[in-house]
């Protein structure tokens, strides 16, 4: 079996030191990211050649040793493949044309090109497997259809979701139609990861935090579970940590309403809840992010605490959320030497 103390944490074991990964591993504030970058000249040119891609991904293992591998990839190439533009900008972030209500039919009826123009991401899975060390898992992932829409209602990132917020509440059975579409072809896409080596898949709802409890409901949960299930129908124990950023104290039930294996909390869920949490299963994170990037004292208090309330139960050390580009190389360093030399 491959991967062994990951996947064990992932299914509710006590592991100690736990499996450390860290989100968006792979990108800026790698030296050799950036300069594999400039060579692919655009980031989506990164994420559909398989040799960049295959090559971006090991960048983080090779220097930190991680247990675990992220797919190099972005979530916005499943309505990329759903054939809406999508760019870029150096330092600006993704673009999109903003989604019509009227096109959301369209995207329904897009049909044979999805796989043909993510067949390079699976070819970048299948070689990973083959190139990792079987001790080290490799993660699949995908957006949650929440998140992905509000970047396609919107056209680009905007601070509190207004754009779909609006959309959700002004036509909701186009809404309704638009994630369904978004979940169907995500549960597909990440099937496919999943056939092609990935030992977990990871849902990442980044956006999950700026909603009241009804549209949680319909726009997080719901849609979620459908992925869940639609995945387990094929992959019955593939592990798949959801992670809905901000959930507060909708984190509670999250696990039994969308049926994910792990639970990925944010910085700001308090150990003690994090600690109740991890009675029903793992629990991933939650260094905050500003921590790892100040380092020194902030750095080390957090792995401790994060260890000492976590650390007897099934946990996959994380940040919160991703790694900041500012970030020193030398505080990640740090960081995994202080997870993995812990005792208790
Ligand atoms: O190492 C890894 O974690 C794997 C690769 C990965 C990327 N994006 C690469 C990337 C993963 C898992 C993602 C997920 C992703 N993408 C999310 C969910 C996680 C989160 O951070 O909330 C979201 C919301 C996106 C959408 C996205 N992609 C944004 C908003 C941006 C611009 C902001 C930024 O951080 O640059 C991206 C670009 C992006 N995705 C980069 C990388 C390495 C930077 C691109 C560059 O090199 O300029």
């Amino acid at each position: 079996m491959t991967a062994r103390n990951f996947i064990e944490a992932v299914n509710g074991q006590s592991v100690f030191p736990p499996p450390i990964w860290m989100m968006r591993q792979a990108g800026r504030y790698l030296p050799e990211y950036r300069s594999m970058r400039q060579k692919a000249g655009s980031f989506l040119d990164l994420c559909y050649n398989p040799d960049f891609a295959v090559e971006v991904t090991l960048q983080p293992i090779r220097r930190f040793g991680f247990d675990a591998a992220i797919l190099f990839s972005d979530i916005l190439v499943v309505p990329h493949a759903l054939g809406r533009d999508l760019r870029f900008e150096e330092g600006v972030g993704p673009r999109m044309e903003p989604l019509a209500e009227a096109e959301i039919d369209d995207l329904a009826r897009e049909g044979g090109d999805f796989h043909n123009r993510l067949a390079p991401i699976y070819e970048t899975v299948g070689r990973l497997r083959s190139t990792l060390d079987p001790e080290t898992a490799l993660i699949g992932f995908c957006g949650a259809p929440w998140t992905v829409a509000t970047y396609m209602i919107a056209g680009r990132g905007t601070p509190d979701q207004a754009p779909a917020r609006l959309f959700g509440y002004s036509s909701p059975e186009a809404f309704a139609r638009l994630l369904d579409v978004i979940a169907v072809r995500s549960a597909e896409y990440l099937i496919r990861q999943a056939d092609a080596g990935a030992d977990a898949l990871q849902i990442f709802d980044s956006w999950a935090g700026v909603l009241d409890e009804e549209s949680f409901q319909a726009w997080c949960v719901r849609p979620v579970a459908e992925i869940v299930r639609r995945v387990r129908a094929r992959h019955p124990h593939v592990p798949i940590i959801g992670f809905p950023k901000g959930a507060g104290v909708f984190y509670g039930d999250y696990r039994v309403a969308t049926g994910v294996t792990v639970l990925g909390l944010d910085w700001t869920v308090p150990l003690g809840q994090a600690r109740a949490l991890q009675k029903r299963g793992a629990v991933q994170g939650n260094l905050d992010p500003m921590r790892l990037c100040a380092g020194g004292r902030a750095l080390d208090e957090g792995v401790d605490a994060i260890l000492e309330a976590l650390g007897g139960g099934p946990l996959i050390f994380n940040l919160g959320h991703g790694v900041t580009p500012q970030t020193p190389i030398a505080h990640v360093e740090r960081m995994v030497s202080r997870v993995r030399e812990a005792s208790r």
